[in-house]
Protein backbone atom coordinates (compact mmCIF):
# COMPACT_ATOMS: atom_id res chain seq x y z
CA UNK A 1 0.00 0.00 0.00
CA UNK A 2 1.01 3.33 -0.54
CA UNK A 3 2.24 5.18 2.02
CA UNK A 4 2.44 9.17 2.65
CA UNK A 5 4.56 10.65 5.28
CA UNK A 6 3.11 13.86 6.21
CA UNK A 7 5.68 16.37 8.24
CA UNK A 8 3.38 19.00 9.48
CA UNK A 9 6.56 21.55 10.47
CA UNK A 10 6.25 24.91 12.73
CA UNK A 11 4.35 27.98 12.59
CA UNK A 12 1.51 28.21 10.28
CA UNK A 13 2.26 24.26 9.06
CA UNK A 14 -0.34 22.51 11.04
CA UNK A 15 -2.61 24.72 10.04
CA UNK A 16 -2.31 24.07 6.49
CA UNK A 17 -1.31 20.30 6.96
CA UNK A 18 -4.66 19.39 8.88
CA UNK A 19 -6.52 20.51 5.22
CA UNK A 20 -3.82 18.92 2.75
CA UNK A 21 -4.58 15.53 5.53
CA UNK A 22 -8.37 15.86 5.05
CA UNK A 23 -8.36 16.24 0.92
CA UNK A 24 -5.88 13.42 0.50
CA UNK A 25 -7.64 11.23 2.78
CA UNK A 26 -11.16 11.92 0.35
CA UNK A 27 -8.97 11.73 -2.79
CA UNK A 28 -7.07 8.58 -2.41
CA UNK A 29 -8.59 6.87 1.21
CA UNK A 30 -6.44 3.58 0.21
CA UNK A 31 -3.14 5.31 0.72
CA UNK A 32 -1.83 5.07 4.45
CA UNK A 33 -1.11 8.59 6.28
CA UNK A 34 2.03 8.26 8.64
CA UNK A 35 3.15 11.65 10.99
CA UNK A 36 6.24 12.30 12.20
CA UNK A 37 8.72 15.47 13.43
CA UNK A 38 10.64 17.75 12.13
CA UNK A 39 11.31 21.11 12.59
CA UNK A 40 11.57 22.81 15.95
CA UNK A 41 8.56 20.85 16.58
CA UNK A 42 11.11 18.18 16.37
CA UNK A 43 14.26 20.23 18.26
CA UNK A 44 11.50 20.59 21.26
CA UNK A 45 10.63 16.94 21.30
CA UNK A 46 14.28 15.37 20.79
CA UNK A 47 16.85 17.88 20.36
CA UNK A 48 16.75 17.19 16.65
CA UNK A 49 15.38 18.44 14.05
CA UNK A 50 15.13 15.97 12.00
CA UNK A 51 15.16 12.40 14.20
CA UNK A 52 16.56 9.47 12.89
CA UNK A 53 12.73 8.03 13.17
CA UNK A 54 11.62 11.00 10.90
CA UNK A 55 14.62 9.67 8.51
CA UNK A 56 13.73 6.06 8.30
CA UNK A 57 10.05 7.31 7.71
CA UNK A 58 10.64 9.01 4.77
CA UNK A 59 13.06 6.44 3.33
CA UNK A 60 10.21 3.78 3.82
CA UNK A 61 7.03 5.94 2.47
CA UNK A 62 5.86 6.65 -1.21
CA UNK A 63 6.46 10.49 -0.96
CA UNK A 64 6.45 13.10 1.90
CA UNK A 65 4.45 15.70 2.16
CA UNK A 66 5.82 18.66 4.14
CA UNK A 67 4.29 22.05 5.63
CA UNK A 68 7.14 24.65 6.20
CA UNK A 69 9.62 24.80 9.39
CA UNK A 70 11.14 27.62 10.99
CA UNK A 71 10.92 29.35 14.37
CA UNK A 72 12.31 32.77 15.05
CA UNK A 73 12.46 31.03 18.48
CA UNK A 74 15.73 29.21 16.85
CA UNK A 75 17.17 31.89 14.64
CA UNK A 76 20.48 32.22 16.59
CA UNK A 77 20.69 29.08 18.13
CA UNK A 78 23.36 26.76 17.00
CA UNK A 79 20.64 23.47 15.88
CA UNK A 80 18.15 25.44 13.77
CA UNK A 81 14.68 24.28 12.57
CA UNK A 82 15.87 24.54 8.87
CA UNK A 83 18.89 22.12 9.07
CA UNK A 84 16.35 19.42 9.40
CA UNK A 85 14.88 20.16 5.98
CA UNK A 86 18.28 20.58 4.21
CA UNK A 87 19.39 17.29 5.25
CA UNK A 88 15.80 15.57 4.44
CA UNK A 89 16.55 16.98 0.81
CA UNK A 90 20.07 15.44 0.66
CA UNK A 91 18.75 11.86 2.56
CA UNK A 92 16.62 11.32 0.28
CA UNK A 93 18.67 13.21 -3.11
CA UNK A 94 15.45 15.27 -3.85
CA UNK A 95 17.75 17.15 -6.22
CA UNK A 96 15.02 18.44 -8.87
CA UNK A 97 12.63 20.80 -7.01
CA UNK A 98 10.29 21.77 -9.53
CA UNK A 99 8.06 25.03 -8.50
CA UNK A 100 5.10 26.33 -11.24
CA UNK A 101 3.71 29.79 -11.17
CA UNK A 102 0.58 30.21 -13.21
CA UNK A 103 -1.69 32.95 -13.17
CA UNK A 104 -3.38 34.62 -16.08
CA UNK A 105 -1.19 34.52 -19.39
CA UNK A 106 1.79 33.42 -17.12
CA UNK A 107 2.84 29.47 -16.69
CA UNK A 108 6.14 29.09 -15.95
CA UNK A 109 8.48 26.61 -14.15
CA UNK A 110 10.83 27.17 -12.06
CA UNK A 111 13.92 24.13 -11.84
CA UNK A 112 15.98 24.30 -9.25
CA UNK A 113 18.94 22.84 -8.26
CA UNK A 114 18.12 21.66 -4.14
CA UNK A 115 21.02 19.62 -3.10
CA UNK A 116 24.15 21.94 -3.85
CA UNK A 117 25.61 24.89 -4.09
CA UNK A 118 26.58 27.50 -1.24
CA UNK A 119 23.46 25.20 0.77
CA UNK A 120 26.06 22.41 0.78
CA UNK A 121 29.53 23.52 -0.01
CA UNK A 122 32.40 23.77 2.43
CA UNK A 123 31.39 26.71 4.94
CA UNK A 124 33.51 27.71 8.15
CA UNK A 125 35.05 30.74 10.37
CA UNK A 126 38.76 31.82 9.45
CA UNK A 127 40.88 32.72 12.60
CA UNK A 128 40.84 36.50 11.63
CA UNK A 129 37.25 36.12 12.39
CA UNK A 130 36.20 35.89 8.56
CA UNK A 131 33.29 33.55 8.12
CA UNK A 132 33.06 31.59 4.82
CA UNK A 133 29.86 29.83 2.97
CA UNK A 134 31.14 28.16 -0.40
CA UNK A 135 29.29 27.44 -3.83
CA UNK A 136 30.20 24.20 -5.14
CA UNK A 137 29.17 22.23 -8.22
CA UNK A 138 30.04 18.79 -9.88
CA UNK A 139 29.67 18.77 -13.03
CA UNK A 140 27.87 15.77 -13.01
CA UNK A 141 25.37 17.74 -10.40
CA UNK A 142 24.74 20.52 -12.68
CA UNK A 143 24.08 17.64 -15.52
CA UNK A 144 21.50 15.85 -14.34
CA UNK A 145 19.02 18.79 -13.09
CA UNK A 146 19.59 20.85 -16.46
CA UNK A 147 18.62 17.37 -18.35
CA UNK A 148 15.57 17.85 -16.30
CA UNK A 149 15.30 21.21 -17.39
CA UNK A 150 15.41 20.10 -21.03
CA UNK A 151 13.25 17.11 -20.51
CA UNK A 152 10.24 19.30 -18.87
CA UNK A 153 10.64 21.74 -21.41
CA UNK A 154 10.25 19.39 -24.29
CA UNK A 155 7.23 18.47 -22.99
CA UNK A 156 5.91 21.84 -22.64
CA UNK A 157 6.08 24.94 -25.25
CA UNK A 158 10.08 23.97 -25.97
CA UNK A 159 11.79 27.21 -24.51
CA UNK A 160 14.18 26.99 -21.38
CA UNK A 161 15.92 29.82 -19.94
CA UNK A 162 19.20 28.54 -17.61
CA UNK A 163 19.93 31.13 -15.59
CA UNK A 164 22.99 31.82 -13.99
CA UNK A 165 25.76 34.48 -13.35
CA UNK A 166 28.63 33.42 -15.54
CA UNK A 167 29.65 37.47 -15.81
CA UNK A 168 31.30 36.57 -12.02
CA UNK A 169 31.54 32.85 -11.00
CA UNK A 170 33.03 29.51 -11.89
CA UNK A 171 30.30 27.90 -10.81
CA UNK A 172 27.94 29.48 -13.25
CA UNK A 173 30.53 29.30 -16.13
CA UNK A 174 30.69 25.51 -15.17
CA UNK A 175 26.64 25.57 -15.61
CA UNK A 176 27.10 27.33 -18.99
CA UNK A 177 29.28 24.98 -20.47
CA UNK A 178 26.96 22.14 -19.23
CA UNK A 179 24.09 23.67 -20.58
CA UNK A 180 25.62 24.22 -24.02
CA UNK A 181 26.94 20.42 -24.27
CA UNK A 182 23.36 18.61 -23.60
CA UNK A 183 21.45 21.41 -25.68
CA UNK A 184 22.01 19.85 -28.83
CA UNK A 185 20.43 16.50 -27.41
CA UNK A 186 17.08 18.45 -26.90
CA UNK A 187 16.92 19.99 -30.64
CA UNK A 188 13.19 20.76 -29.90
CA UNK A 189 13.95 22.95 -26.91
CA UNK A 190 14.96 26.28 -27.90
CA UNK A 191 17.62 27.48 -24.59
CA UNK A 192 18.55 31.09 -23.80
CA UNK A 193 21.28 32.00 -20.57
CA UNK A 194 20.43 34.95 -18.82
CA UNK A 195 22.59 36.61 -16.18
CA UNK A 196 20.31 36.32 -13.21
CA UNK A 197 20.00 40.15 -11.99
CA UNK A 198 18.68 40.65 -15.12
CA UNK A 199 16.16 37.87 -14.92
CA UNK A 200 15.09 38.72 -11.70
CA UNK A 201 14.08 41.94 -13.47
CA UNK A 202 12.29 39.97 -16.32
CA UNK A 203 10.24 37.97 -13.91
CA UNK A 204 9.22 41.04 -12.48
CA UNK A 205 8.02 43.30 -15.50
CA UNK A 206 7.29 40.90 -17.36
CA UNK A 207 6.72 37.18 -16.17
CA UNK A 208 4.89 35.48 -19.63
CA UNK A 209 7.65 35.56 -21.87
CA UNK A 210 9.31 32.08 -19.43
CA UNK A 211 8.43 28.85 -19.86
CA UNK A 212 10.90 26.60 -17.67
CA UNK A 213 13.85 28.58 -15.58
CA UNK A 214 16.42 25.59 -15.04
CA UNK A 215 19.02 27.52 -11.95
CA UNK A 216 21.23 26.85 -8.93
CA UNK A 217 20.03 26.21 -5.67
CA UNK A 218 19.97 29.97 -3.88
CA UNK A 219 19.39 31.88 -7.42
CA UNK A 220 16.10 29.33 -7.42
CA UNK A 221 15.52 30.10 -3.97
CA UNK A 222 15.05 33.76 -4.68
CA UNK A 223 13.41 33.75 -8.10
CA UNK A 224 10.73 31.16 -6.97
CA UNK A 225 9.61 33.93 -4.17
CA UNK A 226 9.46 36.68 -7.00
CA UNK A 227 7.92 34.54 -9.41
CA UNK A 228 5.08 33.52 -6.64
CA UNK A 229 4.77 37.25 -5.49
CA UNK A 230 4.08 38.12 -9.09
CA UNK A 231 1.42 35.25 -10.15
CA UNK A 232 -1.00 35.78 -6.67
CA UNK A 233 1.57 35.67 -3.99
CA UNK A 234 3.32 33.28 -2.02
CA UNK A 235 0.18 31.62 -0.04
CA UNK A 236 -0.97 30.18 -3.61
CA UNK A 237 2.98 28.58 -4.76
CA UNK A 238 3.49 24.69 -4.47
CA UNK A 239 6.57 22.96 -4.95
CA UNK A 240 7.60 19.23 -6.01
CA UNK A 241 11.35 18.09 -4.81
CA UNK A 242 12.06 14.57 -6.79
CA UNK A 243 14.64 12.40 -6.90
CA UNK A 244 15.68 9.61 -9.69
CA UNK A 245 14.49 6.81 -7.69
CA UNK A 246 12.88 7.01 -4.36
CA UNK A 247 10.08 9.49 -2.43
CA UNK A 248 9.93 12.71 -3.81
CA UNK A 249 9.21 15.90 -1.12
CA UNK A 250 5.90 17.60 -1.43
CA UNK A 251 5.85 21.29 0.28
CA UNK A 252 4.65 24.93 -0.44
CA UNK A 253 7.09 27.49 -1.47
CA UNK A 254 6.49 29.76 1.53
CA UNK A 255 7.59 29.08 5.35
CA UNK A 256 6.34 29.05 8.61
CA UNK A 257 4.83 32.68 8.23
CA UNK A 258 5.00 33.37 12.25
CA UNK A 259 3.63 36.97 12.20
CA UNK A 260 0.49 35.14 11.13
CA UNK A 261 1.13 31.84 12.97
CA UNK A 262 -1.96 30.76 15.32
CA UNK A 263 -5.02 32.35 14.08
CA UNK A 264 -6.42 30.50 11.77
CA UNK A 265 -5.86 32.56 8.61
CA UNK A 266 -3.37 30.99 6.85
CA UNK A 267 -3.71 30.08 3.22
CA UNK A 268 -3.65 26.60 2.94
CA UNK A 269 -3.30 26.71 -1.03
CA UNK A 270 -0.13 26.24 -1.95
CA UNK A 271 -0.07 23.38 0.69
CA UNK A 272 -3.13 21.82 -0.97
CA UNK A 273 -1.45 22.09 -4.83
CA UNK A 274 1.73 20.39 -3.47
CA UNK A 275 -0.81 17.81 -2.28
CA UNK A 276 -2.32 17.88 -6.00
CA UNK A 277 1.64 17.43 -6.96
CA UNK A 278 2.22 14.59 -4.93
CA UNK A 279 -1.03 12.94 -6.03
CA UNK A 280 0.35 13.13 -9.20
CA UNK A 281 4.01 12.81 -9.11
CA UNK A 282 4.53 10.77 -5.84
CA UNK A 283 1.60 8.62 -6.08
CA UNK A 284 1.15 8.03 -9.38
CA UNK A 285 -3.14 9.28 -9.26
CA UNK A 286 -3.09 11.44 -12.25
CA UNK A 287 -7.22 12.51 -12.01
CA UNK A 288 -7.15 12.61 -8.62
CA UNK A 289 -4.17 15.28 -8.52
CA UNK A 290 -5.79 17.22 -11.51
CA UNK A 291 -9.22 17.08 -9.69
CA UNK A 292 -7.97 18.54 -6.18
CA UNK A 293 -6.05 21.34 -8.73
CA UNK A 294 -9.15 22.15 -9.75
CA UNK A 295 -10.89 22.31 -6.60
CA UNK A 296 -8.22 24.64 -5.50
CA UNK A 297 -8.87 26.80 -8.18
CA UNK A 298 -12.20 27.08 -7.68
CA UNK A 299 -12.49 27.30 -4.18
CA UNK A 300 -9.97 30.36 -4.60
CA UNK A 301 -12.17 32.41 -6.12
CA UNK A 302 -14.97 31.46 -3.61
CA UNK A 303 -13.63 31.97 -0.46
CA UNK A 304 -10.30 33.50 -1.19
CA UNK A 305 -8.64 34.28 2.29
CA UNK A 306 -7.27 37.35 3.79
CA UNK A 307 -3.46 37.54 2.05
CA UNK A 308 -6.01 37.50 -0.90
CA UNK A 309 -8.08 40.23 -0.19
CA UNK A 310 -11.16 37.88 1.39
CA UNK A 311 -11.89 36.98 4.98
CA UNK A 312 -12.54 33.07 4.36
CA UNK A 313 -9.97 31.47 7.54
CA UNK A 314 -7.42 28.51 6.47
CA UNK A 315 -10.44 26.11 8.00
CA UNK A 316 -13.33 27.66 5.38
CA UNK A 317 -11.00 27.58 2.40
CA UNK A 318 -10.00 23.72 3.03
CA UNK A 319 -13.96 23.03 3.49
CA UNK A 320 -14.33 24.87 0.14
CA UNK A 321 -11.98 22.47 -1.39
CA UNK A 322 -13.19 19.54 -0.35
CA UNK A 323 -16.68 20.86 -1.26
CA UNK A 324 -15.58 21.45 -4.71
CA UNK A 325 -14.48 17.88 -5.15
CA UNK A 326 -17.90 16.93 -3.87
CA UNK A 327 -19.86 19.16 -6.76
CA UNK A 328 -17.40 17.87 -9.29
CA UNK A 329 -17.67 14.48 -8.74
CA UNK A 330 -21.58 14.78 -8.52
CA UNK A 331 -22.41 13.24 -12.26
P1 LIG B 1 7.43 33.25 4.97
O1 LIG B 1 7.27 32.66 3.62
O2 LIG B 1 7.13 32.39 6.14
O3 LIG B 1 6.51 34.56 5.09
C1 LIG B 1 6.67 35.70 4.25
C2 LIG B 1 5.36 36.51 4.24
O4 LIG B 1 4.37 35.78 3.50
C3 LIG B 1 4.78 36.72 5.64
O5 LIG B 1 4.17 37.97 5.70
C4 LIG B 1 3.73 35.61 5.75
O6 LIG B 1 2.66 35.91 6.63
C5 LIG B 1 3.25 35.49 4.30
N1 LIG B 1 2.80 34.12 4.01
C6 LIG B 1 3.58 33.04 3.77
N2 LIG B 1 2.83 31.96 3.57
C7 LIG B 1 1.55 32.33 3.68
C8 LIG B 1 0.30 31.65 3.59
N3 LIG B 1 0.23 30.34 3.33
N4 LIG B 1 -0.84 32.37 3.79
C9 LIG B 1 -0.80 33.68 4.04
N5 LIG B 1 0.36 34.38 4.14
C10 LIG B 1 1.52 33.72 3.97
O7 LIG B 1 8.92 33.82 5.03
P2 LIG B 1 9.78 34.30 6.30
O8 LIG B 1 8.94 35.08 7.23
O9 LIG B 1 10.99 34.90 5.73
O10 LIG B 1 10.23 32.96 7.00
C11 LIG B 1 9.63 32.43 8.18
C12 LIG B 1 10.30 31.12 8.54
O11 LIG B 1 9.97 30.13 7.54
C13 LIG B 1 11.82 31.17 8.60
O12 LIG B 1 12.22 30.42 9.73
C14 LIG B 1 12.28 30.47 7.32
O13 LIG B 1 13.52 29.83 7.45
C15 LIG B 1 11.18 29.46 7.13
N6 LIG B 1 10.98 28.99 5.74
C16 LIG B 1 10.76 27.65 5.58
C17 LIG B 1 10.48 27.13 4.33
C18 LIG B 1 10.29 25.66 4.17
O14 LIG B 1 10.15 24.95 5.15
N7 LIG B 1 10.28 25.15 2.95
C19 LIG B 1 10.41 28.00 3.24
C20 LIG B 1 10.64 29.36 3.43
C21 LIG B 1 10.91 29.86 4.69
C1 LIG C 1 12.61 27.19 0.62
C2 LIG C 1 13.18 27.74 1.92
C3 LIG C 1 14.38 26.92 2.33
C4 LIG C 1 15.43 27.08 1.23
C5 LIG C 1 14.99 27.27 3.71
C6 LIG C 1 13.97 27.25 4.79
C7 LIG C 1 16.12 26.34 4.04
O1 LIG C 1 13.46 29.10 1.81
O2 LIG C 1 12.24 25.99 0.59
O3 LIG C 1 12.50 27.95 -0.34
O4 LIG C 1 16.15 28.09 1.22
O5 LIG C 1 15.51 26.18 0.40
MN1 LIG D 1 12.73 29.98 -0.06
Amino acid sequence: MAKVLLLAGDGIGPEIAAEAKLALERLAPGVEVEEALIGAAAIRATGSPLPDETVAAAHAATAVLKGPVGDPEFDAADVRPEQGLLKLRAELDAYANLRPSVQGDVDLLIVRELVGGLYFGARGVREDGTVFDTCEYHPDQVERIVRRGFALAEGRRGRLTSVDKANVLDTSRLWRRVVDRVAPEYPDVQVEHMLVDNAAMQLATSPEQFDVIVTENMFGDILSDLAAAVTGGLGLAPSASLSDSGPGIFEPVHGSAPDIAGRGIANPAAMLRSTALLLEHGLGLYDEGRALARAVDAALALAPTPDLGGSATTAELGAKVREQLEVEARP
